[in-house]
């Protein structure tokens, strides 16, 4: 199934997964989809600001209803209950991801260390493990401070309570 609003607006091309109760992808990578695995009814009942969520589309990450090759850049910030943690999951994600990238187009996973679903160290380890040795993706991580990189943006918790803080980037660039 291909959604119909990535035909509408074929010049929006970066989307944000699991953006949440959030809008990172838009403040941060504008011209960009927002999406969540959850409906906008739910996640509108539990986000702690209702009056300024922003809808999203909903999808999965593992499954996007999009034509291959349509994104520039996938944006993920602080993945979380979905993401890098196992290989089952992980294996999905990868080629999912390599699916809708455009050649040399880039997957953006912005998290905690401390986070199994989005650290480096996860996303590295599993892209050994689960891609077989093909070469799908080139891998490259910095440190990030979110004083300076996003300053006053608040990322939360899968709660949808607690705050986090990112404090890695991890760009894999779509080997196509
Ligand atoms: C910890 S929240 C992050 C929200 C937001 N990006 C932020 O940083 O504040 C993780 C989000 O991932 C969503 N999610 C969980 N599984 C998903 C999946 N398979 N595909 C897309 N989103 C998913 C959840 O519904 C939740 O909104």
């Amino acid at each position: 199934m291909v959604l119909k609003v990535f035909d509408d607006f074929p010049a929006v091309l970066h989307i944000e997964l699991g953006a949440g109760c959030g809008n990172f992808g838009l403040v941060y990578f504008p011209d960009c989809f927002l999406s969540d695995a959850e409906s906008n009814n739910f996640l509108r009942s539990v986000c702690p600001s209702p009056t300024t969520f922003i809808d999203k589309l909903q999808c999965s990450a593992h499954e996007i209803p999009c034509q291959e090759s349509r994104f520039e850049k996938v944006v993920m910030a602080n993945p979380f209950n979905y993401g890098f943690f196992n290989s089952t999951q992980s294996e999905i994600l990868f080629y999912e991801l390599f699916r809708v990238l455009k050649p040399g187009g880039e997957a953006i996973v912005i998290a905690n260390k401390s986070n199994p679903w989005g650290a480096y160290g996860s996303i590295a380890d599993q892209l050994v493990r689960c891609t077989n040795g093909n070469e799908l993706f080139s891998i490259q991580y910095t440190t990030i401070d979110q004083d300076i990189d996003f300053p006053g943006y608040l990322f939360l918790n899968s709660n949808r309570i607690s705050k986090v803080r990112p404090n890695q980037k991890t760009v894999l660039t779509c080997l196509k």
